[in-house]
């Protein structure tokens, strides 16, 4: 409660890039001949392109070069890129837009803290381009969460401290990257129930009690 600004995780949380992310790691992994479903996908939330392909290897029988590994990221970019390319503002929830629309009024700053790269085309195709205040994402950081540096970056965008910041997430990584940031933590999605968070999310529009 009492809080300044908000801080979004992207996929997931703001728009359902997630399921793209999966189809398109799911087509590679066929490929590939590498099992993977949506309980393996769960792994890859909040995770880097890199690190994500590394858990989808770990099922794999044979060893492939750095240089090979970062063909099969390239891959799966440009299968990401085309789902990314189909979406319209129509693809921003309205629940979501009302949501960010009414916090933004309650004056509240509002930050995205995304480990993407694809963040600011994805934030341009559904027509929040220019909406946030502040967007940290896989561009600007080093570590990708679990490390909090994507939200202590969007804060300081901010010009507020972790404690005057909820962060808001749907991957157990960020969970983690929240708490271990000073953040307290508004869980949805596949991280719901995850006791390190403060606030669980039935309803995106719960947001309003706790920011209230
Ligand atoms: C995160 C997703 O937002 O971004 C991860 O939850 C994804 O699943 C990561 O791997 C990196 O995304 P991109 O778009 O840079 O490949
Ligand atoms: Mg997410």
């Amino acid at each position: 409660m009492g809080f300044q600004g908000i801080i979004f995780d992207l996929d997931g949380v703001i728009c359902s890039t997630d399921h793209y992310h999966y189809l398109a790691w799911k087509a590679l992994s066929d490929r590939l001949g590498i099992p993977f479903d949506l309980e393996r996908n769960n792994l890859l939330r909040g995770v880097s392109r890199m690190d994500s392909l590394e858990i989808i290897l770990e099922k794999s029988s044979k060893q492939y070069s750095e240089q090979e590994k970062e063909i099969f990221a390239a891959e799966k970019n440009s299968l990401y890129r085309e789902s990314l390319k189909e979406m319209t503002p129509d693809d921003l929830i309205e629940e979501v837009r009302q949501t960010l629309e009414k916090l933004r009024i309650m004056g509240l700053k509002l930050a995205i803290g995304s480990s993407s790269k694809n963040a600011p085309f994805i934030l341009e195709r559904i027509g929040l381009g220019t909406f946030f205040d502040a967007v940290a994402d896989g561009n600007s950081i080093t570590r990708s969460k679990p490390d909090p540096e994507v939200f202590l970056q969007a804060a300081d965008m901010l010009g507020l401290t972790p404690g005057q910041c909820l962060v808001v997430e749907d991957a157990r990584a960020g969970v983690e990257a929240g708490v271990a940031g000073g953040f307290s933590v508004a869980a949805m999605g596949d991280a719901w129930d995850d006791q390190r968070a403060a606030y669980h999310l039935h309803r995106f529009c719960d947001l309003l009690k706790i920011a209230g």
